[in-house]
This record gives C-alpha cells, sequence and structure tokens, in this order.
C-alpha cells in the first residue's frame, strides 16, 4: 500500500460524511446546539476527496467553507440531517459519522416567540432524536460504517460499548477533556477501535489525522471485502 499514489486510495469509492452540529429549536428564534466546529469532518471530506474519492457532507450549521469537488447537504436538526442521510446512503460505500448530532430536541418546541413570564422560570420537556450512526449501521446493505465517540471520562471503554452497540465496523474515540484538542480546535489525537483491533493516532493537525484515519479506514474496509 505504501506505493500507491496518493490519489489511487480511495479512488472509486463513494464516502457519505456527516460534520458540524445540528441545532434543536426552541422557537422561531432561539435554538439549542453544541459546540462542534465541524472541522474534523471538513478535514476528512478534503482528505476523502484528494485521495480520490466522491464524497457527500451531510453537514449541521458551521462557519468554515466546504472543500472543493464535495457534494455538500446542509441541514440544521437532528432530524433533518437524519432525511438527508438515510435518503442518499444507499449509493455510498463508506459512512463517517464525524457530526455531534443533538441526543434530543424541545418536545414542545413553540411555533411563536415565546414571551417570558414576570416572575416564573421556565421548564422545557425533550425527546430523543434518532440515531443516525445506528440507523445506517442497521440498514440490510449497510455501508462500511465508521463512528465518531467524544468522551471526558473512561474514553476506550465509552467507545467500545459504542462499537458494540451500534454495529459499527470501527470508531474513533478522542478525548475532549484535553484542553486544546478536540471540539472548536484545529488539532486531534484519535484512538481507532475496531472490533479486532485498536490504533493510536497521535496528536496532530485535523488534517493530517483525516489522511492517517482514511487509510485505515480504507484498510479495514478492504477486509470487509474478502
Ligand atoms: N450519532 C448519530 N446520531 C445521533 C447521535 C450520535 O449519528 N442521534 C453519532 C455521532 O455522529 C458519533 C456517534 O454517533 O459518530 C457517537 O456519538 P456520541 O454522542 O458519542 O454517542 P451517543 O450514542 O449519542 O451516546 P452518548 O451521547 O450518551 O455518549
Ligand atoms: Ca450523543
Amino acid at each position: 500500500a505504501q506505493n500507491i499514489s496518493k490519489n489511487a486510495l480511495l479512488s472509486g469509492k463513494r464516502i457519505m460524511i456527516t460534520a458540524g452540529p445540528t441545532r434543536e429549536a426552541i422557537d422561531p428564534v432561539r435554538y439549542i446546539s453544541n459546540h462542534s466546529s465541524g472541522k474534523m469532518g471538513y478535514a476528512i471530506a478534503k482528505a476523502a476527496v484528494e485521495l480520490g474519492a466522491k464524497v457527500t457532507l451531510v453537514s449541521g450549521p458551521v462557519n468554515i467553507l466546504p472543500p472543493e469537488n464535495v457534494e455538500v447537504e446542509s441541514v440544521v436538526s437532528a432530524q433533518q440531517m437524519y432525511d438527508a442521510v438515510m435518503s442518499d446512503i444507499g449509493s455510498h460505500d463508506i459512512f463517517i459519522a464525524c457530526a455531534a448530532v443533538a441526543d434530543y430536541r424541545v418536545d414542545n418546541a413553540s411555533n411563536h416567540k415565546m414571551k417570558k413570564n414576570k416572575d416564573d422560570g421556565l421548564t422545557l420537556s425533550f425527546i430523543q432524536n434518532p440515531d443516525i450512526l445506528k440507523s445506517v449501521a442497521a440498514l440490510d446493505t449497510a455501508p462500511f460504517t465508521v463512528g465518531f465517540a467524544a468522551e471526558t471520562q473512561d474514553m476506550i471503554e465509552y467507545a467500545k460499548s459504542k462499537l458494540i452497540r451500534k454495529k459499527l465496523n470501527m470508531i474513533a474515540a478522542n478525548d475532549v477533556s484535553k484542553p486544546g484538542l478536540g471540539f472548536n480546535s484545529d488539532k486531534n489525537a484519535l484512538i481507532v477501535i475496531t472490533p479486532e483491533k485498536e490504533y493510536e493516532l497521535a496528536q496532530a493537525s485535523k488534517d493530517s489525522l483525516a489522511v492517517n484515519l482514511l487509510r485505515l479506514v480504507e484498510r479495514e474496509y478492504q477486509e470487509t471485502q474478502k
């Protein structure tokens, strides 16, 4: 594999990547979201194109420009991301779930801008969003599925349990409690876990991690095609 030219590694492969946060409406002018910048997912999309893949990027709202030669589908909420992924995933070989999908949405979102009451607090109730990654992995003709696990404690154990529970081919775990890594940062470090193996991708720029992650994805994907 070392001698294969960079452009050939993923040529002919169709890869779908989710990236960024989702926004869950409280009312027409307010939402709940998270600190995901989309940088890791966008870096993977860019690297995948450079390695010759055809890339679909399903992205929540972010402040960065998509890489060239990527088909972008912009979404806002988790439900919209789920719908966009499920309607198009059939034509893809590999699915990489990088998005920080909101686990819950507001159950009783208001159709009109909410007014404040004099002295009362505010209680919102939530219901769970569909698990996009788990739904893709459960398809009869599931692509090779890669999840991410952002954890602040017991990273490897939680990541392994997600790999098994969601029936994934691979999960990339990152410790978001480490200052300067992960969420919103330009750097990251990953432990990549498959049902049989564990790889460490040491701290590096998200751009260089993306290429190295895709090399592992390609290697493991080929194993499943034997
Ligand atoms: N994911 C997804 N759809 C969701 C929630 C998560 O596709 N509704 C994906 C993420 O993109 C990520 C993986 O699942 O690749 C793991 O997300 P994470 O939040 O770490 O795991 P959860 O299963 O949501 O568990 P928890 O938040 O309780 O740790
Ligand atoms: Ca979650």
